[in-house]
This record gives structure tokens, sequence and C-alpha cells, in this order.
């Protein structure tokens, strides 16, 4: 995959709501040239409301998007309520019944959400999303409508450090094991964790923090062989940069607090179906999609087809559990997905080079970027990212946790705190911080050494970056 097939989505051949072809314009209306004081010749022109079929960059700007009937609001306004008023007695009911889909209450659905919904849904290429408050809450959603108490997870061992915090702690206090693989590329590896009560595996396509990106269609493959969804976590990589259906996921989160959103200002994230997993047939048994949930309702699948997930994760683990968005944030989410492609092309343009130059410094010891030509994970990154392996990765300096002190305290333009993927550059230890609760041979086995730091490569200036590591490593120097 190249970068360049992010607008490969073919030409619009469609018809707009008027019958017109998209790809050809329609001769121009003479009710251009008559006067606009006739009304009665003023065209009025169908809003594009099918975005299937434009291209990356136009559909991460309009899909979702609505026309305002109050004032035609440009942007799709944000409703701050927390409930929807029924039409009647019997539409409440309807409503309740699965007999309409208007909203609810908040907790279960917002139109201001539904913006951002659409939108990656659509970018991710699955068939419905749903908007929580986190990524952790994303996480929790999928992975908790998946398994129940005495049933298991398998996850890929370089994940997320909160990831592996949330596994280890909550679901285990839920019931739900957690095994995870090493060796990824090794079928035995899987054979040997994967049992009968195994309703999930997780992974990341590019883990956090040290940017070890995994063959995703080798990790679907042993998903497929056993009946069991796979479940990733694309966070770093945005549907920009890989979609992970297209290599045989089933499920996708995202903390979209991250590169989605872009700026920083709120924690959000998001659960999409890819609509690809066959419930019904899997050996494993998922009852709350495949069976009535109530007497005379059909169950899930028969009433949502290739989105009855997402709809499971909605009606009862997002309404029951409450991790609902706030349409602040959700507002801020599909403000922020209009530039995606934007400024992960800047963010992967200054990591790489950023990772080139790192590699040639003597206070450098190793740096963990897939995209390397030295990384022992080239070929993946090559095959799946053609070497733009995102901008959050991993580099380690000499003199091991005082050179770590020494670098992070140079730096000025670098912002030292917890957090990736929004528009300006970030430092972490995880050492000293998101891995400092996990045992010295676990963090050892994790390659989470005294003097690796995590970069999250922002969108300034990379001569200003490069110039900011300079000053880090100079005081490296200083104390080696
Ligand atoms: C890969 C990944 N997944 C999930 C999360 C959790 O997201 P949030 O902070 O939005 O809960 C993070 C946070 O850093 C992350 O990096």
């Amino acid at each position: 995959m190249t970068t360049s097939t992010q607008t490969d989505a073919p030409l619009p051949t469609h018809t707009d709501a008027t019958g017109s072809s998209m790809a050809t314009p329609a001769p121009v209306s003479a009710s251009l040239t008559s006067s606009p004081l006739n009304s009665d010749a003023r065209e009025v022109v169908d809003p594009i409301t099918n975005w299937d079929g434009f291209s990356f960059d136009t559909r991460q700007v309009h899909v979702g998007e609505y026309a305002d009937e109050n004032c035609g609001a440009r942007i799709p306004p944000l409703t701050l309520s927390a409930g929807y008023v029924f039409d009647s007695f019997d539409d409440g009911a309807a409503r309740f019944n699965g007999g309409s889909r208007e909203p609810i209450y908040s907790r279960q659905g917002n139109p201001t959400n539904a913006v951002a919904e659409q939108r990656l849904a659509s970018l991710e290429g699955g068939t419905a999303c749903v908007a929580v408050s986190s990524g952790q809450a994303a996480i929790s959603a999928a992975l908790f409508a998946l398994a129940e108490a005495g049933e298991h997870i398998v996850s890929t061992a370089s994940i997320y450090g909160g990831t592996r915090i949330l596994l280890g702690r909550s679901f285990r206090r839920m019931g739900i094991e957690v095994d995870y693989v090493w060796d990824t590329d090794s079928d035995e590896a899987w054979d040997a964790v994967i049992r009968p009560e195994t309703k999930a595996i997780f992974t990341e396509t590019i883990p956090n923090p040290r940017n070890d990106v995994v063959d995703i269609a080798r990790i679907a493959a042993v998903a497929r062989r056993h009946g069991i969804p796979l479940v990733v976590d694309n966070t770093v990589a945005t549907p920009y940069l890989i979609r992970p259906f297209e290599h045989g996921a089933d499920i996708v989160v995202h903390s979209t607090t991250k590169f989605l959103s872009g700026h920083g200002a709120g924690v959000s994230g998001a659960i999409v179906d890819g609509g690809t997993f066959d419930w019904a047939a899997s050996s494993r048994r998922y009852p709350l999609l495949t069976d009535s949930l109530r007497p005379g309702l059909p169950s899930l699948l028969d009433r949502f087809g290739p989105a009855a997930f997402a709809q499971y994760v909605r009606e009862a683990v997002v309404n029951d559990v409450g991790p609902a968005l706030s349409p602040f944030n959700g507002f801020l989410l599909h403000q922020g997905i209009e530039t995606l492609s934007l400024r992960m092309e800047r963010h992967v343009d200054n990591s790489r080079a950023i990772a080139h130059w790192l590699e040639e410094q003597p206070e450098v010891e190793v740096v963990d970027y897939a995209g390397l030509p030295s990384s022992p994970l080239h070929d993946i990154a090559q095959q799946y990212y053609n070497g733009r392996t995102g901008s959050v990765f991993a580099v380690t300096v000499r003199g091991g946790i005082e050179g770590a002190r020494a670098f992070t305290n140079g730096l000025r333009v670098f912002s030292r705190m917890t957090g990736i993927g929004d528009t300006r550059s970030m430092v972490l230890h995880p050492l000293t911080t998101t891995h400092a609760s996990f045992a010295p041979d676990l963090n050892a086995r994790l390659g989470i050494t005294a003097g690796m730091l995590r970069l999250s490569v922002g969108i300034e200036a990379l001569d200003d970056l490069l110039l900011d590591l300079r000053g880090g490593l100079d005081r490296v120097a200083g104390i080696l």
C-alpha cells in the first residue's frame, strides 16, 4: 500500500437527487440568467447526502454533514440536549421498541456525535460507528461486548500501557482473562493461548510507544481460522495510513482524542464495526447478537445485519455502562477530522526526517521507527505503510535514566506530557510514567528501558524541531 492510495477511491458516478451526474456537471441552469427577483425561476439544489465513492480527502470534510433547517448553518450544529421529544405516545413506544431510529436520549446517541460517527465509519470503510467518551471507553466497550466473565481475550504483547493496565486490572476483576502473544508471526504461539472461551483477539496497528508494527493480515488469518473477531486499535495510524478492515480486521477502535481530533482539546473515542464478521457462523457463540434479546423482537443480527455489533455496543454496553461522549467533544472531533490527511502528511514527513537524523546522532543509542531501513520491521513497514509508520516512536539516548532526564529537560518546543497525536510535539519517559506500575522484567521484555523516550512528533517546522532535539542531545552530551 502506498500513501497515494489514500485518494484512490473511484470517481463518483452516482447521481444526485436531481438526477444529474456528479462526474459531469450539468449545463449552467437557465435560472442563473433569469432575474434573481423572479423567485419562481430560482433552482433549489439538493445537498449531497451520500458521499460514497468520493475520495478520502473529500469524505473527511463532508460525510455526516446535514442541512440545517433552522438557518442553513454550514457547520453541523452543536446539539446540546440530553433528550429528544417524542412526537406522540406511540412514537415514544416505537423508539423504545425498535420501531423507530429517532434518538431517545444522548447516552445512546446525539446528532452532533452522529456526524463524527458517520465520518469515521466512512474513512475506515466500516458499516457503523459508535462514539464514546474516551479511547479507553472504546476499548472497554468493544471487548466487553464480546467477552463476559469466564471468557478470555488474546492480545499482542506490545500495546499501549493503559490498555495493558485496563486488561490486567478491570477486565480481570470482571472475570475476563487475558493472554499475550509475543511472537506475533508464529501460528504456534497464537494456537498455544487461544482456547474455547477466547472471544476476541486484540492488537494495535502501530503500537504505542515503540512503533513495532504488526503484520495485520497474518493476525487476521489466525482470528479467521479460530472463528474469533479481530479488534484493532488504529489510533496511531488512523485510517489515513491504514484501514484495518482491508486487511481482515473485524472491529476498529480509536482514541479519537489523538490524531483524529488533532487539536488535543478534548478526550473521545470510537468503535467502528467492519460488518465483516460472521457472528452466526462462528463456532464460538455470540448470543447477544444472534439471539432475540426480548420475546417478540428479532435478533440484532436480523435487524441490523452487518451493523449489528455496533448496535449492540450502542444499545447495550454504552447505554448500560454510560461512557457517552459529550456532544461538545463530538463537535470538536468532527471539526478535527476535516484536516486529518493534511496533518498526517506533515506528522509523517517530520517523523521520518527526525528518525533518520536521530539515528545519526552520537548521543543516541537506538531509534525504534519501523520505517527506517535499519529496523527489523522494515519489510512490514514497507508492505503496509510504504515506510510511513506514523509519528509516535521511541528514541533511546545514552546515559540511562540520567541521559533521559537531561534530554527531556533540554527540550523546549516538545512538551513534556502524556499524550500523543495532536499538532504539538510531545515527549514522555515511559519507564517512570505510563509503565511505572509494571514489573521490571515485563518492562525489560517490552523494551521499555531507562534511556528510552517516546516522541509524538507534531506539525511544527522541521528545522525548529531538529534544533530543539539538538538542544536536548547537547544536554545528554554534557552528562556523558
Ligand atoms: C493506542 C492508544 N489507545 C488508546 C488510548 C486511550 O485513549 P484515551 O486517552 O482517549 O482514553 C491511548 C492513549 O494514549 C492510546 O495511545
